[in-house]
């Protein structure tokens, strides 16, 4: 059996997350058993969802185990298969560790065609990040044709294809994003009407009222913190909230206050709705069939972030919950095969 390189949950952070929460190890790796294939895993997926699950948390997924490997979505080789679901050489996706091989139940993993799409699109706009758009945008948001939507973390792996697809619908499109440079991608290439720069551009409320003089009639929330507070007091009578994550939170010690009126949530009619992608999935071949039709007429486009080897995971997660990626956040952990 080939030697296993790991990267294991070493403590749980208190507050931000830093090396010495990882452990690299190095182990032989085990034999598939019936029903289980052993597969070289070739991307990881690296998700802000992690980071909660590296606490003791008590959430919709359970809290990662100490001194094993953290898991994620990842694009994998079938190297021996128990089962008879898949043979060697077979591509999967599926929930791997953060490691060079895994061993994994074959009912869980689903097959794809590498043909298709590059393999990462499957971890990306093809997969999670970009169906949790769909859903939240299309299903929760339901933007039309001439209202204002506004979008925070806007250029990342659910943000772009988010401001996509209200630009698809009709919407004029508002987000912020982290950098100049992230801004200038959101509008020159994912067709955004307006960004800004949340790390400059620090008087929200006014930002807000510049960029979106109508109101906000659909917020797409990835962020949460002060941007969420002030996109909530520019919300429209009868606005939607797609509630879908809080990274500015993720990291916090304690909680924070919630948005001071919420006699405002009556006032203005709102319906705020959280979501997780997983509750969902029964939609995930019309999102496939939709995006995928999209991306071919190139009314969607997306941009990915793809880190070299599994040593530098960690890194690249402690930069993820700071901005440093730009769009999707995948590590290389092998090479793809050749076809
Ligand atoms: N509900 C669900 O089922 C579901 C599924 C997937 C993802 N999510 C959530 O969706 C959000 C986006 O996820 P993603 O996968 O698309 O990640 P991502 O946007 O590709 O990467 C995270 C981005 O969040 C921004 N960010 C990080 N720390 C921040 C902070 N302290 N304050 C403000 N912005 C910060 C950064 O963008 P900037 O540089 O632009 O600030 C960073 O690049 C996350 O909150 C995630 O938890 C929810």
């Amino acid at each position: 059996m080939p030697q296993n390189n790991r990267i294991v949950l070493a403590s749980r952070p208190q507050g931000d997350v830093k090396p010495e929460n990882f452990r690299r190890d190095s182990v032989a790796s085990a034999a598939p058993g019936d029903g289980q294939v052993l597969v070289r895993v070739i991307y990881l997926s690296l998700d802000p969802y992690m980071r909660p699950r590296m606490t003791e948390m008590n959430s919709y997924t359970p809290p990662f185990e100490l001194n094993q490997p953290l898991t994620g979505g990842a694009v994998a080789e079938v190297i021996e298969s128990k089962s008879d679901r898949f043979r060697a050489g077979d591509i999967v996706m599926g929930m791997f560790g953060w490691e060079q091989y895994s061993i994994a139940d074959a009912r869980l993993l689903r097959k794809i065609d590498a043909k298709a799409a590059p393999l990462i699109a499957n971890l990306g706009v093809l997969g999670m990040p970009g169906y949790t758009a769909y859903h939240g945008m299309l299903r929760i948001g339901q933007p039309k044709p001439g209202e204002t939507v506004f979008v925070s973390a806007a250029t990342g792996a659910v943000g772009a294809v988010a401001g996509q697809l209200a630009k698809i619908k009709g919407a004029r499109v508002v987000g912020c994003a982290g950098s100049d440079a992230k801004c200038e991608f959101a509008v020159k290439e994912l067709g955004y009407d307006a960004c800004f720069n949340h790390t400059k551009e620090r008087d929200y409320d006014a930002v807000l009222k510049k960029l979106c003089p109508k109101g906000i009639d659909v917020n797409f929330e990835n962020v949460g913190g002060p941007i969420f507070h002030a996109v909530f007091k520019a919300m429209n009578n009868f606005g939607r909230m797609a509630m879908c994550g809080a990274i500015s939170e993720y990291q916090d010690t304690t909680p924070r206050p919630g948005p001071d009126k919420m006699f405002t949530i009556i006032q203005r009619r709102l319906e705020i709705k959280g979501f997780i992608v997983s509750d969902h999935m029964q939609s995930m071949g019309e999102f496939v069939r939709d995006v995928g039709g999209w991306i071919k007429e190139g009314k969607i486009r997306y941009r990915e972030t793809v880190v070299e080897g599994l040593d530098n995971a960690p890194k690249a997660f402690m930069g993820l919950l700071k901005g440093e990626n730009f769009g999707k956040l995948v590590v290389k952990i092998g090479d793809e095969p050749k076809l």
